[in-house]
């Protein structure tokens, strides 16, 4: 299958809550491509969750796993992290909070579950695949698609081969999606972004960050993107299984609730302000995926209690602009609009 075949609107991937086969094969009969963000899937998992979705239909999808991200344990760093998660702890009613028994998955086992699935796209973000990677799955047919957040993190991945690159702009919710230099030094706004990718990059760039209705979609196609990846917009669709408490705060926020935080995983990413992203600003923090897995606990016994106080409410800063709750088809319907043939 080549790029120019799928559909111009495609579901940015989502791990964590809304990371559903019932959202993913929704978007996919309606018109879209949808993506499963499968990086806290175990590889059992995305084979189970990737053959729902092609029982629910028989459009091509696509499978979103994070690059393994050089880190090294810090047991004091990781310590101090559960010592300000303690209190949480005892508001929520949960022990006193532990060290984790592991903090993520395996890589290649998840690719290889993901490559055993057959997904039409593999896409990887917080780093570059690798010429020799990329090729060996390009070979096998898949399409391979990269994420960057500044020009030179398209370069390295064009360089490595894929077949195209997500311009990942400031707007977008959940994590940052680059991986040269510092997460801060590369916010760069979609509107800045995609333009300066298109400009530098022979490859189809795909826009995301910020688009949320038929407007951001003529947009991005004005800027010269080849589609464009929604992500936040989709939260709010009737098969995202998220959490009641999440959903209300998405309801609730307005635009200036939206902050970048380190506070829930030890890696910077977008989503509504709450208590925890308050009381850890500015902390030092050990690094992902230390405290994604510490705070893991806390969050999913926040959800089970409806208390958003606890939760990582990623969305993006378009967040406002979709409240209707409906189903995902209309939601690709709108965005459609957007999309001149
Ligand atoms: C809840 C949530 C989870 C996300 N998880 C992932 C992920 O697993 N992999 C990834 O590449 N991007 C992830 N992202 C980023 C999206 O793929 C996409 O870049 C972003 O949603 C686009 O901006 P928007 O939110 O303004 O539409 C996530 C975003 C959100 C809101």
């Amino acid at each position: 299958m080549r790029l120019s075949e799928l559909p111009r609107i495609w579901m940015a991937p989502m791990a964590g809550e809304a990371a559903s086969a019932a959202l993913v094969a929704a978007v996919c009969s309606s018109g879209g491509f949808g993506q499963l963000g499968a990086a806290y899937l175990s590889p059992a998992r995305i084979a189970e969750v990737a053959a729902d979705i092609r029982a629910r239909t028989t459009q091509p999808f696509g499978i979103n796993l994070f690059c393994p991200q050089p880190w090294v344990r810090d047991d004091e760093a990781l310590d101090d992290y559960l010592s300000r998660l303690a209190p949480w702890h005892t508001a929520l009613g949960l022990a006193a909070p532990t060290r984790p028994e592991r903090f993520e998955e395996d890589f290649e086992a998840q690719l290889a579950a993901t490559v055993a699935a057959r997904p039409a796209v593999i896409s990887f973000v917080m780093g570059d695949p690798g010429a020799a990677r990329v090729a060996a799955l390009k070979a096998q047919g898949f399409l391979v698609v990269g994420t960057a957040t500044q020009v030179a993190e398209g370069l390295l991945l064009q360089a490595s081969g894929v077949d195209a690159v997500v311009a990942q702009g400031y707007e977008a919710g959940g994590h940052r999606g680059g991986f040269l230099g510092t997460a801060e030094g590369a916010l760069i706004g979609t509107m800045a972004l995609v333009p300066q990718l298109v400009d530098a990059l022979g490859i189809p760039v795909i826009a995301a960050g910020g688009i949320a209705d038929a407007r951001g979609v003529a947009a991005a196609q004005a800027l010269g993107a080849s589609a464009v990846a929604v992500g936040t917009a989709f939260l709010l669709a009737d098969e995202c299984p998220l959490s009641p408490a999440y959903r209300a705060a998405l309801l609730a926020a307005r635009d200036a609730d939206s902050t970048l935080t380190r506070a829930f995983s030890g890696r910077l990413a977008r989503g509504v302000a709450n208590r925890v992203t308050r009381a850890l600003e500015g902390a030092d923090l050990p690094a992902f995926p230390q405290p994604n897995a510490a705070s893991r606990p806390m969050r999913q016994a926040a959800a089970k209690a409806g208390d958003a106080d606890f939760i990582s409410l990623w969305a993006g800063q378009a967040l406002p602009l979709n409240r209707a709750g409906r189903p995902a088809a209309d939601l690709v319907a709108a965005l459609a609009k957007g999309w001149r043939p």
